[in-house]
């Protein structure tokens, strides 16, 4: 260290001859190791091309004609997963490791084997090999899970993701909602949880559990006594082997998938994807990283983020069309760093709340004033590479300071894509000098597959989400009672295109709401186009926002919540898409307080009162347990809240006339006591 800060910081050396020297030896050395830069596929400064009707395009595209696929052998996913057999000529496939052990793999052939026996099991079972035949699938991420989604292509049915954090009831909900007769599930505390459900009479469609992880007779005799058959999945392939049918091979336009996603309130929608769907997502990333990224048979993706998510479905159908493997942590998002410095992935899907502790941790690490000068010039160094399209792990800043970072990623990551929720700025720009790689920002939502707008390669700047992919055009229309207007290149972004969804499972009124009568997707985001052809989002139509985690937060059903708590008169909930808690103003009913205030034993004057820490831990409290009574989920309640003494009114502009929160007001007001909030609050 402290020689390169004699090199940074003295003068050159004296000596002529030695400085001839260095600078010989300098420039040789650049010369060997010249990095190579990425040029930006289109122009930068027009990334976007208008069409007739105020819509915009994908610059990569010739004409109109929008991508549906990439690979004219892969126009489905059964047929993507073939094309990977081919390309790759049987290669490693799905990866998979025991605690400290090294990975091991399962080649193509091998997963597509399996995939016909155990579809070919759940077809002596009683399924259909129809699309609409749905088979829920009730695990973490695994070589299972992929098997068993790809037994359900193999005979054209229908996967269907069940997961719990949507909650218990969601459950019940989606498996009677689909029909589902049969779940595939990880492990027999999962099919413990279904049979207590079949025991309350509340899922009587059930017929059959398969079961990867071992099991005892006791589960078995209770299913029994449900009236519902628990298989091995071992079994289940057996069975299979034994009575094998025939590929029964969806066609594009085929349902692949219901993605229940969960709204801001009442029941989960499923999100009904076909197999054209998800194909041309993925086709539009492969497009549009085609000459910079290129996936190659050699290359790996790591699998943590949830299957039952579209984003990590795209991203496995664009892995295995490319003949690439897919390498799954150990399930424990703690041991992620030890299984992606076994695995040493070159593709590492992510999201903001995960970047964000990435970010964290380097940042902390360069404490002390000396190596906070050190780092800033070094990121200042690599950010002006970046910035010439140069990306690149072996500079001596690198070698110096990014290297352990880099290694914590298995030191072979070459693209990154974020999505899910918007991302920092600052720790974007951080990360993509730091890491020496892409990093991709994708915007979008599970009613497109995943993306509409994807970052262009070698664009290196942040405060947009970048440009329309290949498979959809966007539009943005007129809000007119939000002052957002499209003469103003503003309004609510609005898709079309191959990878738009079908509409929610049996709910037309949801479908209607989602997709209006000429086929445009709204995804109630308002959004501007910046000159330069990327789309920046700058506001949501209702009043519900994403939390960092990727959660939708309405923050008028939880204030509606919190109203009911005895001590509170008024209560403002506010929420970041850049924080993953939300935080409070509450007004304290001036006729509860003082009694509320004295059973604490809390004396004084109002103001006194008002800014006694017990009595606001004591209102918090009240607040939380009013909320968890009447359902709210951990994210939806505040962590923190500031005390305000006066009521919000109409004549500081607080409230309208009708006495509804302004809410763009009063964040403005409490501004400072919000972002006090949050500096306390360990996220
Ligand atoms: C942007 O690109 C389109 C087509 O590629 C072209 O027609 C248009 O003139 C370009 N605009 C600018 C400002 O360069
Ligand atoms: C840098 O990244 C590339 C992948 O882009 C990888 O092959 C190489 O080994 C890395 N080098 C170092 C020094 O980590
Ligand atoms: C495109 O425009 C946005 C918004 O003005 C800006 O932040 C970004 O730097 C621009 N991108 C490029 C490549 O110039």
């Amino acid at each position: 260290m402290i020689w390169i800060l004699h090199f940074l910081f003295s003068p050159l050396p004296t000596p002529a001859l030695i400085g001839l020297i260095t600078l010989g030896a300098t420039i040789f050395l650049w010369v060997i190791t010249r990095p190579k830069t990425i040029s930006p596929p289109i122009d930068l400064n027009n990334q976007s091309i208008g069409i007739q009707g105020g819509a915009r395009r994908s610059t990569f595209l010739p004409e109109n004609k929008l991508l549906a696929y990439y690979y004219e052998d892969a126009k489905t996913m059964y047929e993507a997963f073939q094309r990977g057999l081919h390309v790759s000529e049987n290669g490693p496939c799905l990866g998979y490791r025991k605690p400290k052990q090294p990975y091991q793999w399962l080649t193509y052939k091998q997963v597509l084997d399996r995939a016909e026996y155990l579809g070919s099991g759940l077809l002596f079972k009683g399924c259909k090999p129809s699309p609409d035949q749905f088979i829920g699938i009730f695990a973490q991420n695994r070589p299972e899970w992929i098997i068993s989604e790809y037994a359900c292509y193999t005979y054209s049915m229908v996967a269907v993701p069940l997961y719990d954090t949507l909650g218990p009831d969601a459950i019940v909900f989606i498996i009677n909602k689909a029909d589902i007769s049969m779940v595939i599930c990880d492990k027999p505390e999962k099919a413990q949880v279904l049979l207590e459900n079949c025991e309350q009479g509340k899922i009587p469609g059930l017929k059959t559990i398969i079961l990867m992880d071992l099991f005892d007779d006791e589960l078995k005799d209770k299913g029994a006594k449900e009236g519902v058959e628990i298989l091995s999945l071992q079994e289940a392939e057996e069975l299979g082997r034994n009575n094998l049918r025939e590929p029964v091979p969806p066609k594009p336009e085929d349902l692949s998938i219901v993605c229940f996603t969960s709204g801001t309130t009442g029941n989960p929608k499923g999100a009904m994807l076909t197999h054209e769907n998800v194909v041309a997502n993925a086709a539009a990333f492969l497009k549009s990283t085609e000459t910079t990224f290129d996936c190659k048979t050699s290359d790996i993706s790591v699998s943590y983020l949830p299957l039952a998510h579209m984003f990590e479905r795209v991203v496995q159908t664009i892995m295995y069309s490319s003949g690439a493997r897919v390498g799954f942590f150990q399930g424990d998002i703690r041991l992620l760093t030890d299984d992606m410095k076994t695995l040493k992935p070159t593709m590492f899907p992510t999201v903001p709340r995960l970047l964000n502790r990435i970010y964290d941790k380097i940042q902390s690490g360069a404490q002390n004033p000396l190596k906070r000068v050190l780092f800033n010039f070094a990121l200042a160094r690599k950010l002006d590479e970046v910035k010439k399209g140069i990306l690149r792990n072996d500079s001596i800043w690198d070698k110096m300071i990014f290297k352990k970072v880099q290694e914590t990623m298995g030191g072979q990551v070459r693209i990154m894509v974020t999505a899910a929720a918007p991302i920092s700025p600052s720790v974007l720009t951080l990360l993509r000098g730091a890491l020496g790689c892409q990093i991709f920002e994708a915007y979008g939502q599970t009613e497109c597959a995943a993306g509409c707008t994807f970052t262009v390669p070698g664009d290196c700047t942040t405060g947009h989400v970048g440009a329309p992919l290949p498979c959809n055009i966007l539009k943005l229309e007129d809000v007119a009672d939000m002052n957002y207007f499209s003469s103003n290149n503003e309004g609510e972004v609005c898709i079309k295109g191959p990878n738009v969804f079908k509409g929610y499972l049996k709910d037309p009124e949801k479908t209607a709401e989602a997709i209006d009568t000429d086929g445009w997707l709204h995804t109630g985001d308002i959004g501007k186009w910046m000159p330069n052809g990327t789309l920046k989002i700058i506001d949501r139509k209702k009043n519900i926002f994403k939390l960092a985690q990727g959660e939708y937060i309405a923050p008028e059903k939880i204030e509606n919540v919190y109203i009911r708590s005895a001590p509170v008169a008024q209560v403002f909930v506010h929420g970041e898409s850049l924080k993953s808690s939300l935080v409070g103003v509450v007004v304290p009913d001036p006729e509860v307080l003082p009694k509320f205030a004295a059973k604490l034993g809390i004396k004084g004057s109002s103001e006194e009162i008002h800014k006694n820490s017990v009595l606001k831990k004591a209102i918090l409290e009240d607040m939380v347990k009013v909320g968890r009574e009447a359902g709210l989920k951990s994210f939806e309640q505040v962590k923190d809240i500031y005390i305000h003494p006066e009521m919000f009114t109409i004549e500081q502009g607080l409230l309208t006339p009708t006495l509804k929160a302004k809410r763009a007001e009063l964040s403005k007001y409490f501004q400072t006591q919000l972002e006090a909030l949050y500096a306390n609050i360990q996220e």
